[in-house]
């Protein structure tokens, strides 16, 4: 069945998803917490590759030695029964209220030093199951007061907490790669790194700036009202592309977390025709794993945890179908080059042409006729029109 996940399209969810036990800011838990190992084998059942955790989701906070040994030798053996990869993980920094006011950037010097040494701590366990990404989201990092945190001062400690992380990473031989999640807001009031663009110009103050790129999560960006396909494409176009976050969220409002496609279809649409087909020749953009980040509706009981995960995964497939549709229709080609879509590939100035030799184009200004490039037809709104017939399934 073409919608039937296998391991090879290397979808992945975080213990946390499927994991959540719907307690909200307003209300109590709906479901009980899941086991990891039934998490795992639920996960390798329904066709995914890749599990991801933050330490506390495998490991609860405050947890013995004795006992985490024990619980993580139960984990990896029920990878190895499942064949259930690990391909990220990350750190929670922001549940335990000794994060209340920052982890990495927090006042408190006591505070850093002890943020730090939770991540190292969870990197040696990621580097020993083979992650190779390692997702840094820093929910506490931020204020709502702005007053009550030097900023400039933050961005000097967010630094270096990074660059001291990579460095680790290098010194243990680990090879990791770190990827900063961004989000405007939620919980703080306002988050450090809020968008793509402001964390990829970050990384590129760092040290270590090779080994650090970005987890956009389509939510996210949503959320501060911008593109999310736009922000991966820049993404892409920087090298920066070393992970993904794929959920569902309806515009401007609380960080929705629903399943990949259910909140701006004609976006989801956008991003997986990007990821699928805006490599070289039409191939894909991106290899690394689909990593679903979204939360079951606090509305379903458990059997719909396992309906919503297995939905993320149809709905992908379902849009690279529909994308792969879009782009082998004739028609659409046709619009692609009647808004000269493919023109644009082709470089402003000519090989070797200097804009000395632009000013001496009478062509190009003088003899221009702006009138009649003013008055040429767009042909935008068929191309528009073609993508959501082709979602609908009416082409
Ligand atoms: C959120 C974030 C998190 C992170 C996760 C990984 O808004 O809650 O998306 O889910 O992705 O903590 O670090
Ligand atoms: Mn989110
Ligand atoms: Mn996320």
């Amino acid at each position: 069945m073409a919608h039937q996940p296998t391991r090879d399209d290397r979808f992945s969810f975080g213990l946390w998803t499927v994991g959540w036990n719907a307690r909200d800011p307003f209300g109590d838990a709906t479901r009980p917490a899941l086991d990891p190992v039934e998490s795992v084998e639920r996960l390798a059942e329904l066709g995914a590759y890749g599990v991801t955790f933050h330490d506390d989701d495998l490991v609860p906070f405050g947890s013995s030695d004795a006992e985490r040994t024990a619980i993580v030798e139960r984990f990896k053996k029920a990878l190895a029964d499942t064949g259930l990869v690990v391909p990220m993980a990350t750190t929670n920094l922001f549940t335990h209220p000794v994060f209340k006011e920052g982890a990495l950037t927090a006042n408190d010097r006591g505070v850093r030093r002890f943020a730090m040494r939770k991540v190292m701590r969870n990197m040696d366990l990621a580097a020993e199951l083979g992650a190779t990404t390692y997702v840094v989201w820093g929910g506490r990092e931020g204020a709502e007061v702005d007053g009550a945190k030097d900023l400039r001062a933050a961005l000097d400690r967010y630094r270096e907490g990074i660059d001291t992380l990579a460095q680790y990473s290098e010194d243990r031989g680990y090879g990791l790669r770190f990827a900063l999640e961004p989000k405007p807001n939620e919980p703080r009031g306002d988050i450090f790194l809020p968008t793509i663009g402001h964390a990829i110009a970050f990384i590129n103050t760092l040290e270590h700036a090779d080994l650090v790129g970005v987890n956009p999560e389509v939510g996210h960006e949503q959320m501060a009202g911008l593109n999310y396909t736009h922000g991966i494409a820049q993404a892409l176009w920087q090298g920066k592309l070393f992970h993904i976050d794929l959920n569902g969220q309806h515009g401007i409002k609380f960080d929705q977390d629903l399943v990949f496609g259910h909140g701006d279809v004609l976006s989801a649409f956008a991003t997986v025709d990007l990821l699928e087909h805006g490599g070289p020749n039409g191939g894909p953009a991106y290899d690394g794993p689909r990593h679903f980040d979204y939360k079951p509706l606090r509305t379903e009981d458990v059997k719909g945890v396992w309906e919503s995960a297995a939905a993320n995964m149809r709905t992908y497939l379902l849009l690279k179908e529909r994308a792969e549709a879009f782009r082998a229709d004739p028609e659409v080609q046709e619009a692609l080059a009647d808004a000269a879509v493919p023109e644009l590939a082709q470089p402003t100035l000519g090989d070797g042409e200097s804009y000395e030799q632009l000013l001496a184009d009478r062509s190009a200004f003088e003899d221009f006729d702006a009138e009649s490039a003013g008055a040429r037809r767009g042909g935008q709104v068929r191309l528009s029109q073609l993508a959501v017939e082709h979602l609908l399934g009416a082409r």
